[in-house]
């Protein structure tokens, strides 16, 4: 499959990222408040087939000690061709040295896994919406 990767916000259009991350029911920021996320993360990739965005993610970090990955996602009719590996890699290469965490919806914990990530015994959060999140079984 053919596919630029592209590592910076630059001239990005931002509609795109909300499309696919609204689908997934991954962010319910808007236009705005999406580029505003993605420009204040350290690292930042996006898959595109000519002008159409077909995958996103980042990761927010201090660039040398730790890193949380946010945001991973493939456009639907382009899963499972390998692109949600391809984001990762480029990930993991940017923050290279880092402890790297995320935290995912419980139906992702084994595709992780998959991934090489080991689940955390001693992870604590403060959320905001902390019902929802009890809900969906992520605490
Ligand atoms: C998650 C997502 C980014 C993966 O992207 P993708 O391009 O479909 O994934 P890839 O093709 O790179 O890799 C999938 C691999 O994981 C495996 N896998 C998928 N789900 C799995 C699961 N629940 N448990 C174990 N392995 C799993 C597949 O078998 C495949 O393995 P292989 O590469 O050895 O064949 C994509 O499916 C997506 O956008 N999902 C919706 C958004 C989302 O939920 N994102 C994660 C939230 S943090």
């Amino acid at each position: 499959m053919e596919y630029r990767i592209i590592k910076s916000c630059k001239e990005m259009d931002f509609s795109q990222v909300w499309e696919i991350l609204h689908f997934y029911g991954l962010s319910d920021l808007d236009i705005d408040a999406q580029e505003e996320v993605f420009k204040n993360s350290y690292a930042v990739v996006f898959l595109m087939d000519k002008e159409k965005m077909i995958g996103v993610g980042r990761a927010v970090s201090d660039g040398r000690t730790l890193a949380a990955l946010c945001n991973i996602a493939v456009r639907d009719e382009y899963r499972g061709n390998g692109l949600g590996k391809v984001i990762l890699d480029h990930l993991l290469q940017e923050v290279k040295g880092c402890n790297v965490i995320l935290y995912t919806h419980p139906k992702h914990i084994g595709l992780y896994e998959h991934w090489g990530f080991s689940k955390l015994k001693t992870a604590y959060g403060i959320f905001q919406n902390e019902e929802y999140y009890k809900n969906e079984g992520f605490m």
